[in-house]
């Protein structure tokens, strides 16, 4: 069975590899997480009063493309609208819930992707489909999807080339017709270069609802590598994770990851040649919270270590065992090894074991060295062409480093 090609939008995709999620809304206000006007059984006439508290004042979206920039993201996905049917951009008159009629007063998706553009990151749209605010979500589906439609196709039409359409939701009427024909079409008509996701949400990760789905989703788990033999066409996969519990922003979550965890969940996604998409969920006014932008930030100086490699570098033949992998990239093999000691006097120096031998299957053809990227040092390795197998004696960091994943090129 053969494996279908990628289309270059797909490809394109795939290189972005890392991108920032954005959860922000009327929620954020609230600082419970995006789900809290279901959750909490707010009343819509309660819930839609945040509104008039949305000022969006330290909203700036060039100001974020940058700090994605810098933390080694190539795209970024944002809410134009979640599941409690507020927009952050120009309804043009669809709904009068949108940003321009808030204390915000302006189309906040039109400064984002001006940021974005500025600072050559791609902009992608979240949009969710279902509504918690649209009465005739519930009672006129039917008008409901036009609704979704037209509001879609302002966002492809009203802010130049975009990365995609990331939608979530449809999980809420598993059995309803969605209509996708008429929406991915409607997509493909204005913007034949964008991706179109659909998220399957916690229970059904890594399916593809659609032959026009470009991506299929992992939300909140590790990605599986797609067996795509026999597929009718290539679709690539993307992992997305909250850095916290909560996608929108949370007051009294304090389950934070560490740029650690980061690194290890976004080396673990360029394993099976899957992307990250890493959230945050910024303060009511619009603002990056700290932590999450330092750690973004260190995470980005770990992937200046390694350049392109963690882009375009995508799996092959050669298998490495445990958490340990190999990518390929510009004809040459890379080897990201894990769980390595930190190397010095013992009275200073905690963990004593994590260094040692480290087998790879699948590589059968002659090598001359294998070689950290870091710092060049050699290291002692066997190989057996025959059997495919290189056994490489990996050092631990000299003291002063731990790079969490480390990378040797085959030479
Ligand atoms: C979910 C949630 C949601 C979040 C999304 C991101 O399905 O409903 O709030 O936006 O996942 O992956």
């Amino acid at each position: 069975m053969t494996i279908p090609r990628p289309e270059p939008r797909i490809q394109r995709f795939e290189q972005l590899a890392y991108g920032m999620f954005i959860h922000w809304g009327l929620y954020s206000l609230l600082g419970q997480g995006e789900w809290i006007m279901h959750q909490a059984n707010i009343p819509k006439a309660e819930y839609m009063k945040l509104k008039d508290d949305f000022t969006a004042k330290d909203f700036d979206g060039r100001a974020i493309a940058k700090l994605a920039r810098d933390a080694g993201m190539r795209y970024i996905t944002i809410t134009s609208r979640h599941h409690d049917g507020f927009s952050l951009y120009d309804t043009c008159g669809l709904s009068d819930y949108d940003a321009p009629n808030s204390p915000a007063g302006r189309d906040l998706i039109a400064d984002f992707v001006e940021g974005c553009n500025a600072e050559g990151i791609v902009p992608f749209f979240y949009h969710t489909t279902l509504d918690w605010y649209q009465d005739s979500f519930r009672n006129d589906f039917d008008g409901y999807l036009a609704y979704l439609r037209q509001s879609v196709e302002l966002l492809c039409t009203n802010y130049g080339p975009i990365g995609g359409l990331w939608f979530d939701g449809n999980w809420s009427k598993p059995d309803a017709d969605w209509q996708l024909d008429a929406l991915y079409g409607m997509i493909r008509r204005h913007q034949p270069e964008a991706m179109i996701i659909n998220n399957t949400g916690l229970e059904a990760r890594g399916q593809v609802i659609h032959a026009e789905i470009d991506s299929v989703t992992f939300e909140q788990g590790r990605p599986r590598p797609l067996d795509r033999r026999g597929m009718p066409k290539y679709v690539s996969a993307e992992m997305c994770q909250t850095m916290n519990q909560h996608w929108g922003l949370g007051h009294r979550d304090f389950a934070y990851m560490s740029p650690r965890e980061l690194i290890e969940n976004l080396a673990a996604c360029r394993k099976v040649g899957a992307n990250y998409l890493l959230n945050v969920g910024p303060t009511a006014s619009g603002r990056i919270p700290d932590y999450e932008a330092a750690a973004l930030r260190r995470v980005g100086d770990w992937i200046k270590l390694y350049g392109d490699l963690l882009y375009e570098g995508r799996p092959g033949a050669v298998v490495g065992t445990g958490d340990d992998f190999a990518l390929e990239y510009d004809g040459r093999v890379y080897l990201f090894i894990h769980n390595l000691s930190v190397q010095g006097d013992k009275n200073v120096v905690r963990m004593t074991s994590g260094a040692g031998p480290r087998a790879f299957t699948g590589l059968d053809r002659q090598i001359n060295g294998v070689r950290w990227l870091d710092n060049n040092e050699e290291l002692h390795f066997a190989h057996s062409v025959d059997q495919g197998l290189l056994v490489v004696n990996a050092t631990g960091y000299p003291y002063g480093t731990n790079l969490v994943v480390r990378v040797a090129e085959l030479t």
